[in-house]
């Protein structure tokens, strides 16, 4: 089966202070996107990478792309993206041809997974599971909050064991037939598309994450990341 990655990376990134687009900025020279594509492309398994870009800057993202060789194995697609990261992965579910029967879902906001990672979600696909998650242990403790009003202090209400919990990662990876039908069927807010597959009642299963795949969200990720570039450098 032909394994296929859509990355959504229309996010404005707003947490991550002012700017272009959270995929767009630029991390040891290279666009977080670009880094996000290669990093799925080094997989030998992933033949079609889908790139959805902010809505109204897929003709940006598409000569970016040109400007930065892949592998000769790998096609990129570009299309444009939407509202919510749920509807991006969507439009870019929408793009795929047929003969892709695995699809990854990628973050571009994960630039540094690393290639091992990948493989070991596409491995677990190819074993038979519907849904994949790379997974790590927490190092904080986790409270359960109520909501206040603004200003005024949250109350505790539970601190859920800690050893049953897991920080998840991306790619995700999916049999596509069933990620398709989470997208057609599950309503509501959701932060990844594996609990839409546990919506539909199917069980979701966890490979080993990895510490490079963290998400660049706030100002000190993009120090991290550069970081760890500046090491694998040497
Ligand atoms: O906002 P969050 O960090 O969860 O975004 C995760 C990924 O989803 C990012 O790569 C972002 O570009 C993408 N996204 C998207 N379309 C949106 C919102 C987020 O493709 N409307």
């Amino acid at each position: 089966a032909r394994t296929a990655a859509v990355i959504p990376a229309a996010g404005r990134g707003v947490r991550l202070g002012p700017g272009a687009p959270k995929a767009l900025r630029v991390l040891g020279g290279m666009p977080m996107l670009i880094h996000a594509v290669h990093a799925m492309a080094d997989s030998r398994a992933v033949s079609l990478v889908v790139v959805v870009a902010p809505p109204d800057g897929a003709p940006e993202v598409r000569s970016l792309l040109d400007a930065h060789a892949l592998p000769e194995r790998t096609d990129v697609v570009v299309v444009p993206g939407g509202e919510s990261r749920q509807e991006s992965v969507k439009l870019g579910l929408d793009a795929l041809p047929p003969g892709y029967d695995i699809v990854l879902v990628h973050d571009a906001a994960r630039p540094l997974v690393p290639v091992d990672t990948v493989d070991a979600v596409i491995e677990a696909v190819r074993d038979g599971a519907p849904a994949v998650v790379p997974a790590l242990p927490l190092a904080d403790t986790v409270k359960q909050v109520e909501p206040a009003a603004p200003g005024e202090p949250e109350p505790v209400v539970a601190t859920p064991d800690r050893s049953l919990l897991r920080a998840v990662q991306t790619p995700q990876g999916f049999d596509r037939a069933t990620l398709v039908r989470a997208h057609e069927t599950v309503r509501g807010d959701v932060t990844d598309d594996a609990s839409m597959v546990e919506q539909l009642g199917l069980t979701v299963v966890t490979v080993p994450g990895h510490e490079e795949a963290f998400k660049v969200t706030r100002p000190l990720d993009m120090v991290l990341a550069e970081a760890v570039l500046a090491r694998r450098r040497h």
